[in-house]
């Protein structure tokens, strides 16, 4: 099974990485524009192979989409990262002509592909790539729930002072500084409430801290994360190409699904070999639902800034 990540840079390559490591893949195919970058990276990554032990083919090209054939997924990274103080909106400009450029060629390459799309602003980069790839919408997903769940995650632990194996919580809604939707109301510990362990002022410090854990690691690095966001990408990278059915929030085009529609937002999904095999229905309380509302009205509004 092929699976391509086009963008090189630190994100891209911690993708190809993690999905090479966790072995499930015959061949990631590393793509960049700058010369010779996606090759170096390739022949590093598999100069690790004897010492992590997998058996993945790492191979990498300067802009040679025919070496993406057949892909299974595809992995959008490309595009630029955010700088400190910068909000993920502000890379439109820029990213919106690279994401449609690469999804043209991945296409075409690869007409069964699924698609995930990380660059940013992801929900508005996923609703782009349906808008302009004429794919399936079961086939595109956004990948911002998954890494702002694990986010999530380290804050419980980190309140719970527990390890991170004890807690589970999931976020939806938009990928961005504001939109996210931790939801504290559904958050545990060994399925224990966490509202039995922490008062509402400590659950909600918690919850802020993982809205903005994107910028405060962007203004520790001087760039974006990569570890987390590779991670995220190869958890459901594994969901697909192994079939796992694993339920994972993640920017999909709803179609009144959570009272919006033609937009992409993270919502709970079941992630499977044919994509998004389902959208999850779960209960929100009404603060929740005003959040959720709130967020998709932001995003729609950056989605208006999209020429196609
Ligand atoms: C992040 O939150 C890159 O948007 C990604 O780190």
């Amino acid at each position: 099974m092929k699976v391509t990540v086009v963008g090189a840079g630190a994100v891209g390559a911690s993708c190809a990485e993690y999905i090479a490591m966790k072995n499930f893949s015959s061949e990631v195919v590393l793509v960049d524009i700058k010369e010779g970058f996606a090759e170096g990276k390739a022949m590093d990554l598999m100069q690790t192979a004897s010492l992590n032990g997998f058996d993945t083919k790492i191979t990498g090209t300067t802009g040679d989409y025919s070496k993406t054939a057949g892909s299974k997924v595809a992995v959008i990274t490309s595009g630029i990262p955010r700088k400190p103080g910068m909000t993920r909106e502000e890379l439109i400009g820029i990213n919106a002509g690279i994401v449609k450029d690469v999804t043209e060629n991945l296409v075409k390459h690869s007409p069964d592909v699924i698609i995930i799309v990380v660059s940013n602003p992801m929900d508005t980069m996923a609703y782009l790539v349906h808008k302009t790839s004429g794919l399936p919408k079961e086939r595109i997903i956004g990948m911002g729930g998954a890494l702002d769940s694990a986010r999530f995650k380290y804050r419980l632990a980190e309140a719970l002072d527990c390890p991170i194996s004890d807690v589970d919580g999931m976020v939806i809604a938009a990928h961005s500084d504001t939109g996210m939707l931790p939801l504290l109301s559904k958050a545990t510990r060994n399925g224990v409430s966490v509202s039995e362990f922490l008062d509402e002022e400590k659950q909600n410090t918690l919850a802020e801290a993982t809205k903005v854990g994107g910028a405060t690691l962007t203004k520790l690095l001087g760039t974006s994360a990569w570890y987390a966001p590779g991670a995220a990408v190869s958890m459901l990278v594994q969901s697909i190409v192994c079939d796992q059915k694993k339920m994972v929030p993640c920017s999909v085009m709803l179609d009144g699904e959570y009272g919006e529609s033609d937009i992409c937002l993270g919502v709970p999904c079941i992630i499977g070999k044919n994509g998004v095999e389902k959208i999850v229905n779960i209960s929100l309380t009404d603060a929740e639902k005003e959040k959720f509302a709130t967020a998709a009205k932001a995003v729609r509004d950056v989605n208006g800034d999209l020429k196609f």
